[in-house]
């Protein structure tokens, strides 16, 4: 029976999706470790775990060691995996790993999914295509970056996550206002891409023994940075049923081969890409780890198949069989907006109910007094799905044009 610790550093319903699943695995002892203290797992699920050690802070790899050599009692004594699904875990999880000789991706493969300046290196090397950057250690670098590439550029920090503190920079004097505020500096560099433009969309794998055995696709509507610009935007992400599109073809093709760059060896891998108006792409980012804001799901309402439940058999067992796709799959999230500090009202949710009650198949709906979170995947979402992508991209439109979240 396997022994299994899974670093869970905040209690959050899309993380403990995950733990759920890991824990439900037949044959599978599971302990965690968190920041939390138990009374903040739900009790069913507190009841299906061998161990919980807390840390103060989940992402130091020495409190992880730590805490996993805590729990060996829990655990007979010995641990044969150690996971976890957050963006900024990934290579203190390495380094815990290392120091507890545990299998797992190393830290410098870890790196390469972490450190965006990296990995856009790493990818320009081997000759797939992604955004020309620049890694400034100083404002000189960022002013030569500006001259050789030109308007607009993309400035981010160089391991950021959910499009904060990224923005886009339309002009000398954009340039200098960004280097204003996110100064970048020897010890702390900021990243500089040249802007792409097209349709933004992702390519989420499955990759077993380093072989990439399940590909799915899904379209951003709009793009998370023209969301986070426009403050009435509601974002919406479908899973076009069909895949098989020649369109596709230059993803299918360098999607594979980035992962294979960076050291993709078993695990789900999310990558970020554009496809520019003449239909040539760049490689965005890739995160190794399942994708956030109930992509997930999607996967699983689309295939009807449990993604959770078969990341932890991949992750713990490195057993997977690909499913098929049998619907397409969408996701719309609602945002409030106005004035207002707090949420008084949600309008349109008993128009939308009428209208496609039918293919909604999961929701989670912004609570009157909730603040707004400010991120692009808003206050809540409602999963719609159905065979047909034409039907699911027409509900997405009509629910962010209906639902209207308000704050007062
Ligand atoms: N080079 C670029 N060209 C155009 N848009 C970009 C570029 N880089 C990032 N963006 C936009 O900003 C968003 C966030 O950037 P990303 O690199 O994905 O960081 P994060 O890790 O925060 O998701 C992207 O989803 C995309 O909409
Ligand atoms: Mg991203």
């Amino acid at each position: 029976m396997p022994n299994v610790v899974f670093v869970v550093p905040f209690a959050m319903d899309a993380s403990l999706r995950f733990v759920r699943a890991a824990a439900a695995l037949p044959n599978v002892r599971l302990a965690v470790v968190t920041q939390e203290p138990p009374e903040r797992f739900p009790d069913d699920l507190r009841a299906a775990l061998a161990g919980h050690a807390t840390v103060d802070d989940a992402m130091q790899s020495d409190q992880i060691v730590a805490a996993v050599r805590q729990l060996l009692g829990a655990l007979g004594g010995r641990v044969d995996r150690m996971i976890g699904i957050l963006e900024p875990l990934q290579v203190p999880l390495a380094e815990a790993r290392v120091a507890l000789g545990l299998p797992g991706a190393s830290v410098d493969v870890a790196l390469n999914f972490r450190d965006k300046a990296r990995m856009k290196t790493l990818l320009r090397q081997h000759g797939l295509p992604c955004a020309k950057h620049c890694l400034a250690a100083r404002a000189e670098d960022a002013l030569a970056f500006a001259e050789r590439v030109g308007f607009p550029l993309v400035v981010k920090p160089p391991a950021g996550a959910g499009a904060r503190n990224t923005f886009r920079v339309n002009s000398r004097a954009e340039l200098d206002d960004a280097l204003r505020t996110m100064p970048p500096r020897p010890e702390k560099p900021v990243l500089f891409e040249e802007f792409i433009q097209g349709e933004e969309y992702s390519f989420d794998t499955v990759t077993l023994g380093g072989r990439h055995v399940f590909h799915s696709i899904s379209r951003y509507a709009p793009a998370p940075l023209d969301v986070l610009q426009n403050p009435w935007i509601q974002w919406a992400v479908y899973l076009p049923r069909s895949i098989d599109d020649p369109k596709f073809g230059a993803i299918l093709d360098a999607g594979p081969r980035a992962l294979d760059v960076l050291g993709m060896h078993v695990g789900l891998t999310h990558m970020e890409w554009f496809r520019r108006p003449d239909g040539s792409i760049a490689i965005s980012e890739v995160a190794a780890r399942p994708p956030g804001a109930q992509f997930t799901t999607l996967l699983s309402y689309a295939h009807d198949y449990d993604f959770y439940q078969g990341w932890a058999r991949l992750m713990i067992h490195e057993q997977f069989t690909p499913p098929r796709r049998k619907y397409s799959a969408g996701a719309a999230y609602v945002r409030a907006q106005g004035n207002g500090a707090r949420i008084v009202g949600v309008r349109g949710l008993a128009e939308i109910q009428r209208e496609l009650g039918e293919l909604v198949v999961e929701s989670k709906l912004p609570r009157e007094g909730q603040a707004p979170t400010g991120t692009y995947e808003g206050e809540g979402y409602i999963v719609v799905r159905h065979p047909e992508t034409r039907v699911v991209e027409e509900a997405l439109r009509r629910i962010v044009e209906t639902i209207r979240v308000d704050l007062g």
